[in-house]
């Protein structure tokens, strides 16, 4: 039986850090088992400029804990007014690795995102030119469509067209929770990836309204049925490199969480890597955690892989926190619903420090 396992230190591409205390609690979360995160640009105000984009990453630097080496990998929040010129030049400095679309309203902060794809096709066009990726949340917005199908509608009337009107475009379908996602991203050629979440490969619909609803386990897109999370666990434990982790971690305080109108966001930073780990060798599939938790993801955005490794051990049954706290209040831990057994038990770090950016 494999009881150890040494794999190359994992990134996170698709990470949602917050500012100010909240950033300042849930880091430490992160940089114990990820070397690099694709940060989240929806703060408020969202990261809109390269200047505001420089701004937040020292902000990050600034709340590391003592000799942690992390690179916060820096996105730009698409609005319809975003300047092309300060996009390319803050990419060519290394600063952005990625431009971040929301519909409008369709999740947590999204309400500057973008209503009228037409208004941002020069954009995207430069940003194919230079080879940036676009990282989509991927849910229609009209409150016609049934929220468990606005993943798929946007594929069909979204996404495709986009990708059409746009040759040579990058793009990243975020948190895929869909047979359908899965199947779109994995037929598209190697300008298209997938993130997939921890808590999507662990937890279907069931879990947020069966037997009381569960505000925890509540995030957009939402879970969909079991047939679908198959469906995911399949692509990721599959090999295939258009698939790659992105945890969606989104810390929101339980206040916000527990109420008639509780925030969307799943807390994953903790424990996604043991989630992961259970999931595959549930599957029988450990042999392909390291590609989809630290190969696929820097090969799609044309980084190379950590140098430095993370040992994971088997034992009994892992306990992580219930929450942590922070100063405007606890953020529950991810719970998956069934024991977790592989935890952190060394690393080596990276021996590169952060990417010094260009002038
Ligand atoms: O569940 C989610 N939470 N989905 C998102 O798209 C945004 C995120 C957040 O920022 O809280
Ligand atoms: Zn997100």
């Amino acid at each position: 039986m494999t009881d150890t396992l040494t794999i190359r230190c994992p990134d996170d591409w698709h990470l949602h850090l917050r500012d100010g205390a909240i950033l300042k609690a849930v880091l430490p979360e992160t940089v114990r088992h990820f070397a690099r995160a694709i940060i989240m640009p929806n703060l408020v105000p969202p990261v809109v400029t390269g200047a505001d984009a420089a701004a937040y990453r020292d902000r990050i630097l600034a709340a590391l804990p003592d000799d942690a080496l992390f690179e916060p990998l820096m996105t730009l929040y698409l609005t319809e007014e975003t300047d092309p010129e300060d996009l390319v030049t803050a990419a060519e400095r290394g600063l952005v690795h990625a431009v971040k679309l929301y519909p409008a309203g369709a999740t947590t902060n999204s309400a500057s995102g973008v209503r009228d794809y037409r208004r941002v096709q020069g954009v995207l066009e430069r940003m194919a030119a230079i080879g940036l990726p676009l990282c989509v949340h991927g849910e229609v917005t009209d409150p016609a469509v049934d929220i468990f199908d606005r993943e798929a509608a946007f594929i069909e009337h979204v996404l495709d067209p986009m990708r059409r009107a746009t040759p040579g475009l990058r793009v990243v379908m975020e948190h895929i929770t869909t047979r359908e996602g899965i199947e779109y991203v994995k037929t598209q050629g190697s300008d298209m990836g997938g993130t997939i979440t921890a808590h999507h490969l662990a937890i279907n619909r069931n879990h947020i309204l069966a037997g009381g609803i569960r505000p925890h386990y509540y995030c957009l897109p939402v879970a969909k049925r079991e047939e679908h999370r198959r469906a995911l666990i399949a692509a990721a434990t599959s090999g295939d490199p258009h698939f790659f982790l992105g945890t969606d971690s989104a810390p929101h305080t339980d206040a916000l969480k527990e109420q008639a109108c509780g925030c969307a966001g799943c807390f994953t930073a903790t424990n996604a890597v043991s989630v992961i780990a259970e999931v595959f060798e549930i599957e029988g599939a450990l042999s392909m955690l390291e590609s989809f938790v630290s190969l696929h993801g820097p090969a799609f955005y044309g980084l190379p892989a950590n140098e430095g490794v993370i040992q994971l051990a088997k034992g009994a049954a892992v306990s992580y926190p219930d929450r942590i706290e922070t100063a405007e209040g606890s953020v529950t831990v991810f719970d998956p619903g069934f024991p977790l057994h592989w935890s952190l038990s060394g690393r080596e770090m990276n021996s590169m420090s952060q990417t010094k950016l260009s002038e």
